[in-house]
């Protein structure tokens, strides 16, 4: 659903003499509501359509592709914002934990006042003042452009819009004395307070449905059940490979495999060694005569013999021969 156009929430000429009835027509009639046709006609059939406005910021926000999209959905919510800010015979001061944390947190409203004015003054070009909470305090900021508090992570409490258009009609250049007026004379502590409370409902509302959650999910029961899989688990035979694999690693972290590489590396050259000695045995001429040897030993009455001796030595080299030792002492054959 497309974006609209918020009424002013005052007549047009009732902030005047501080904003009159001509500027808020231009600013509120022209510019905030080209924001909107903007921003309508931007997101059409686009991802951000079905987004609430909040969500178009933020996800628009890192975006050089999405800028103009950041753009007018930022003014859209900086002005409807802003609106509220003001008010008749604004200005005074504010009250109750909002007054404290003006006093605790920016040294005072006449603190507050010097330096809500000199963040407008100090933003170069078009942009905005704010007094927002920021990390449980309140702060004074300006952001640049049609930037909202939100994209830092901050929460906004009342706002002045800096552009020329928002004072140009009514203070030419002197922006000073337009944040001024701002200050003494519109600005809408009743709403700055409102939104203070917001921010606590919305932490408070946040910790209450994480709790909310947990109960549901301790309560299903899903929570028993899930330790009691993993147990199962670890005590069966996926445990004894997790504890396999786990041994195996911290025999690589020590290096040992590394040893166990070498020595097998040493066995190797031993073999070659063998090979070598076979090949000068063969050139001797004695190869033939031992092999008859071998061969009617193993023809012979000791034949049998041998082959069970060569059988267990074949069962011991494949480790095979632990098994057969759970089996008693009388599993296996001595030699002869
Ligand atoms: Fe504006």
């Amino acid at each position: 659903m497309a974006f609209e156009l918020p009424p002013l929430p005052y007549p047009k000429a009732a902030l005047d003499p501080h904003v009159s009835a001509k500027t808020l027509e231009l600013h509120h009639g022209k510019h905030h509501a080209a924001y909107v046709k903007t921003l309508n006609k931007l997101i059409k059939n686009t991802e951000f359509e079905r987004m609430r406005l909040e969500e178009i910021i933020q996800a628009s926000s890192e975006s050089a592709a999405h800028r103009k999209v950041f753009n007018n959905a930022g003014q859209h919510w900086n002005h409807s914002f802003f609106w509220k800010c003001m008010r008749p015979s604004g200005g005074g001061k504010p009250e109750g934990a909002l007054a404290e944390m003006v006093e605790r947190d920016l040294g005072g409203l006449d603190r507050f006042r010097e330096s809500f004015i000199a963040a407008g003054m100090d933003r170069f070009g078009s942009g905005w003042a704010w007094l927002v909470v920021e990390a449980g305090k309140l702060a004074v900021i300006s952001t640049p452009n049609g930037e909202p508090p939100m994209v830092s992570g901050r929460h906004a409490l009342l706002a002045c819009d800096v552009w020329e258009h928002a004072y140009y009609l009514d203070y030419q250049n002197r922006r000073e004395e337009f944040l001024a007026a701002f200050v003494d004379h519109l600005a809408n502590w009743e709403f700055a307070a409102e939104r203070l409370e917001l921010q606590g409902e919305g932490s408070y509302t946040a910790a209450r449905a994480y709790d909310e959650a947990v109960g549901r999910h301790v309560r299903s029961g899903r929570s028993d059940e899930a330790a009691l899989a993993a147990r199962r688990a670890f005590e069966g035979p996926e445990g004894d490979a997790l504890r396999r694999a786990e041994a195996e690693g911290r025999r690589h972290s020590r290096g040992e495999d590394r040893r166990a590489a070498a020595a097998a590396a040493a066995g190797s050259r031993v073999e070659g060694e063998g090979s070598y000695s076979a090949a000068r045995h063969a050139r001797s001429g004695k190869q033939g005569s031992e092999a008859a040897a071998a061969k009617s030993a193993v023809e012979g009455s000791k034949g049998a013999e041998h082959r069970r001796a060569e059988a267990e030595d074949r069962t011991r080299s494949k480790g095979e021969v632990s098994g057969a030792r759970s089996q008693g002492p009388g599993a296996r054959k001595p030699r002869s």
